[in-house]
This record gives C-alpha cells, structure tokens and sequence, in this order.
C-alpha cells in the first residue's frame, strides 16, 4: 500500500529504542526523513545510521520534552534543517510503579512532567509551524492502562488519560487548519522492558489477549503509518487501541 509519505518530515520523540524507534524506521521505509528525538545520545546515533541506510535523511536532536526552552529549540533545529515539518510522533515516555500509598512525590511528578506535559509541549512547539502551512499529523503513544488504569499505575495511567484528553481537545483546537490529532493506545508489547518478565508473567499477560500474543513493535507502527498518511484525513480525536483484542 502506497501510504504517500515519502518526502514528508517526521520528528519522532523517544526514537533512540523501543517502539519509537520502529516508528522512525516504519515511516523511512515509506520515504519519510526523520528527526529523531531522545535524551539518550548513544541510541539515537545507532538509529540514525539505520535510518540513513533506507535512502531517506535523518538528523538527531537530544532533547528533554519535558522541558519547554529545549522542546521550543528542537522544534526550531528540526524546521531549519528540513525547511519543513509534517509528522509530529509524541512517543518518548517513563514508568515508575508504585502503589499510592507508597508513591513518592517525585515518582508522580516526573511521569506526569514526561507523559504529560512532554506531549503538551511538544504539541505546542511544532502547533505554529503546522498551522501556518495548514495541514499536519499529531500522533500520540497512549496505552490502555491510560484507559483502563492499573494497580501500582496510577501516575502512568492519569499521565495517559490526560494524553488522550489533550488528544482530543488539540484535535477540536486544530481540525479548522486541517490539522489531524489522534491517539495510539497499545496494549502489552513485547519490549526489552517485557523481555526480562520471567516466563510464569509473560504467561500470564498472554492468557489475558484473545489473539493469545503479546504486540511487537510493528503493530504500533502499524497503526502509526495509518494515522500519519491520507489515509485517515478524515479521522482526528480518536484513539486506536492496538491490544490484540484485551478491550480494556
Ligand atoms: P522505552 O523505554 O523502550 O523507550 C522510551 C524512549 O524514550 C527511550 O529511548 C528514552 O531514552 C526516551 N525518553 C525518556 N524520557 C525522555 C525525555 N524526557 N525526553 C526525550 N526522550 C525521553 O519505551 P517503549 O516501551 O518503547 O515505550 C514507548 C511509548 O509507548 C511510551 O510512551 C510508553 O508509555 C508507550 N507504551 C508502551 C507499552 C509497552 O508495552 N512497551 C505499552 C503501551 C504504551
């Protein structure tokens, strides 16, 4: 399927591992030139080099989004380079477990300041560029837990609602610039962080998923693609849940 994204520019946060590293590669493999955005300046030269050899240009940008005075200078970094900016992936995000009674101010904090405000200030950074050209894709990484909640997420799980939230509101403040915003919400995705669960958990996660496997990375991508492509002109403010059929 021909998505029509080559030549766009995409800036991708969180893109040094995981899954926004897979969305950076998803997107050059359909001709898009990557910002790649991380506080990890190690991972991000290595997807760099694997992004370049797609035949697409990459430039990579270290940046704490939850600080706006780095975010602002991002935003301005990536447009001067690409004198353009289409494709915004607001995927960079933290956990840090903890049952209420025993959560630290700092844990609540620092996930929300990520999560949240990271996704708000991206959002507000590249939002006079977007609508200046009058078009562009918002795409959020949420997480069902954002929609279901979870035991020991509560910090997690209020930083994800209020991304879906902030979703929906970018999404009605936009849609006159013909400006897309919508929301990813996976499910449990095979990750380094559920490769070291021992084998009894991940058993246990999967019972739990009708298509009876855990999500790769590509399965987020998937979705990405579609939500960054013309595809989905004609869709914003949503959420798509990509959790193998859990329906938190
Ligand atoms: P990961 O921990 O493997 O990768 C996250 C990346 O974000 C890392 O490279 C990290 O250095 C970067 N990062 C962290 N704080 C940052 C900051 N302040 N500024 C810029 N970059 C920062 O995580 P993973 O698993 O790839 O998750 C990506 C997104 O998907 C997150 O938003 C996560 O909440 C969400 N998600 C993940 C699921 C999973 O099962 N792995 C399930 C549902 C949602």
């Amino acid at each position: 399927m021909d998505y029509g994204l080559k030549n766009k520019v995409a800036l991708i946060t969180g893109s040094g591992r995981g899954i926004g590293r897979e969305i950076a590669l998803a997107l050059a493999t359909e001709g898009c030139h990557i910002v790649l955005v991380d506080v990890d300046e190690n991972s991000l030269n290595a997807t760099k080099a694997d992004i370049e050899a797609k035949g697409v240009k990459a430039i990579t940008i270290k940046a704490d989004i939850s600080n706006y005075a780095e975010v602002e200078k991002m935003m301005d970094d990536a447009v001067k380079s690409f004198n353009a900016i289409d494709i915004l992936v607001n995927n960079a995000g933290i956990t840090r477990d903890n049952l209420i009674m025993r959560m630290k101010e700092e844990e609540w904090d620092r996930v929300i300041s990520i999560n949240l405000k990271g996704t708000f200030n991206c959002t507000k950074a590249i939002s006079r560029y977007l609508i200046k050209q009058r078009s562009g894709k918002i795409i959020n990484i949420a997480s069902v837990i954002g929609i279901g909640g979870n035991i020991g997420q509560a910090n997690y799980a209020a930083s994800k609602a209020g991304v879906i939230a902030l979703t929906k509101s970018a999404a009605k403040e936009f849609a006159s610039r013909n400006i897309n915003v919508n929301a990813i919400a996976p499910g449990f995705i095979q990750t380094a962080m559920t490769e070291v669960l021992n084998e009894e958990v991940k058993k246990k996660m999967t019972e739990r998923i009708p298509l009876q496997r855990l999500g790769t990375v590509l399965d987020v991508a998937n979705a990405v693609l579609f939500f960054a492509s013309d595809k989905s002109t004609y869709i914003t403010g949503q959420v798509m849940v990509v959790d193998g059929g859990m329906v938190m």
